[in-house]
């Protein structure tokens, strides 16, 4: 039942290929949170392709949407305003999202909240841990984007670094592809990883400390790898590939986010984005952070990927601090800076 206090958010999530509403009551509690997801559609073209993906949104967004008004056993009218991932993403499946939200907003006379894609993975964690409070960093880690945030406050981050080229997501998705198993590759080289040994050295000279995260060199130095080795007829592990690779790719970002915490003299660290399923990456930040007093937190797997309750719980903070607050003149960005 709705008091007079609570305040209810919609969420629309269509940045990529997950069409997402969800009803999220004061910025914690999910009331629902309906994904309907097209990775089987995009599986057999090996990775999304923009223009399905679109095609798809606006096939489901309705049914979506008025599954989650009934999950969530509230009226349109219950709803005190509409949050909505504005960017970055795929263009043609933002514009879906982002004219759903639009015509909701007019119809019912709601305040529209232009929610950025990255600011709400952070927000899957105060869904997850009703305590969690700003201050603390934040290491973002996904399809297409690898990040670390100084998060002052629900509004209000600082990028203190980020990928010079390839995301982490990226990596593990092409990786996978060359190692012959399925979109998103992610959750399968993390299983094929688990009966592996990570006895490769796919780049010799470690990263540099002093620069940007990278992943395209990684990523072509396993692509090298495996091309060379078919050419010569040599007999190759998968499972090798993948836990070598996962150890390399989760080394670099591990070490840096910790560091970036004893350096802003920060004790938590928030872990977002679908790459956050990664049980060796949370495994490992986890160790590393309990050698220097460093706590690290994640979401459920479900708040991981792609879902409109982080959205709508974002646009919840947005809301209160009367912030983000767009015109019908929103226009989807499918580049936008990060914070
Ligand atoms: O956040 P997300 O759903 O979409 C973007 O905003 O990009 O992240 C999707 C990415 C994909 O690259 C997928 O392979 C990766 O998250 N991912 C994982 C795991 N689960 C999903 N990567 C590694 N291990 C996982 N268990
Ligand atoms: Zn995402």
């Amino acid at each position: 039942m709705k008091t007079n206090k609570d305040i209810y958010i919609l969420g629309i999530e269509s940045s990529c290929d997950e069409t997402s509403v969800a009803v999220v009551k004061n910025g914690r509690e999910v009331l629902s949170n309906i994904i309907s997801t097209q990775i089987d559609i995009h599986k057999i073209y090996g990775g999304v392709v923009p223009e399905i993906a679109s095609r798809n949104h606006i096939k489901n967004i309705d049914v979506v949407f008025n599954e989650a008004l009934k999950v969530a056993n509230i009226e349109k009218e219950d709803i005190d305003a509409i949050a909505v991932t504005y960017g970055s993403g795929l263009m043609g499946a933002l514009i879906v999202g982002v004219s759903f939200a639009k015509t909701l907003a007019y119809v019912l006379g709601k305040p529209l909240i232009a929610v950025n894609h990255i600011e709400g993975h952070i927000s899957a964690n105060y869904i997850a841990h009703p305590d969690l409070k700003p201050p603390f960093i934040s290491l973002v880690v996904s399809g297409g984007h690898t990040a670390l945030f100084n998060v002052k406050s629900y509004t209000k981050k600082k990028l203190i670094d980020s990928t010079c080229d390839d995301a982490i997501g990226e990596a593990f998705d092409k990786v996978a592809r060359e190692c012959g198993l399925e979109y998103p590759g992610g959750p399968n080289i993390q299983r094929e990883a688990e009966k592996g040994r990570p006895c490769i050295d796919f780049i010799k000279k470690p990263q540099s400390k002093n620069f940007a995260f990278s992943y395209s060199g990684l990523k072509t130095a396993v692509v090298n790898f495996i091309h060379n080795a078919k050419q010569r007829g040599e007999i190759i592990s998968i499972q090798d590939i993948c836990a070598s690779f996962q150890k390399q790719a989760v080394e670099v970002v591990s070490r840096r986010a910790i560091d970036a915490c004893l350096k802003n003299k920060c004790k938590t660290l928030v872990l977002a984005g679908g790459v956050s399923a990664n049980k060796y990456l949370r495994d490992d930040l986890v160790e590393r952070g309990e050698k220097c007093g460093v706590k690290v937190i994640y979401p459920d797997l479900k708040l991981c990927t792609d879902n409109a309750a982080m959205i709508a719980s974002q646009g919840y903070f947005m809301y209160i601090e009367n912030k983000g607050i767009a015109g019908l003149n929103l226009s989807p960005t499918p580049n936008i800076p990060l914070v």
